[in-house]
């Protein structure tokens, strides 16, 4: 690559970040749809898979709600079955990513969302997203091993060129 495209590509705000299809997401079949959805917007998947989480990761990851009355059945929602953790990549992916998901209130979630689009819930929301680059910088370590990480060229990114992008 030559250096001009290198120093634009180091100027831009690539942000990675966590989302969860939680329980009801891959109870109700929508996995393919919630990762088709990040895959067509332009993102790039870093991390996947799927896991059973527990306690001590739930009062981690949920740490600022544990002394929320809906933390018990939101801790008891998330160990219900597995979940599809991944880490998604992009330009200012943050932000992409809470607007593709939808506000937290399935019910009242903007239509054409995830949430809008799927879900009457307010625990059982089929999807979690890092609300700031600063903790999914915590989430990526709480859920992923380095090795889980997987660095490598996403075509449309090697052309980035244009300052506006
Ligand atoms: P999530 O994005 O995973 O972050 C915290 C979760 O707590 C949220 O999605 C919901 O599943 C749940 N949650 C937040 N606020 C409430 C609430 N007022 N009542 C029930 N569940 C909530």
């Amino acid at each position: 690559m030559n250096q001009d495209l290198e120093k634009i590509r180091s100027s831009l705000h690539f942000e990675r970040t966590v989302v969860l299809v939680k329980p009801d997401g891959l109870q109700r079949g929508l996995i393919g749809e919630v990762i088709s959805r990040f895959e067509r917007k332009g993102l790039k998947l870093v991390a996947l898979k799927m896991m059973q989480v527990d306690d001590m990761l739930l009062e981690a990851h949920y740490s600022h709600h544990i002394d929320k009355p809906f933390f018990k059945s939101l801790s008891d929602f998330m160990k219900s079955s597995p979940l599809i953790a991944m880490v998604l990549e992009g330009l200012e992916a943050v932000e992409a990513i809470r607007l593709l998901c939808g506000t937290t209130k399935a019910r009242s979630a903007e239509a054409g969302s995830i949430r809008g689009d799927f879900g009457m819930g307010y625990t059982s929301n089929i999807v979690h997203s890092s609300d700031s680059v600063e903790s999914a910088k915590e989430e990526i370590v709480r859920f992923f091993d380095a090795d889980e990480l997987f660095e490598y060229d996403k075509t449309e990114y090697l052309n980035i060129y244009l300052p506006e992008l």
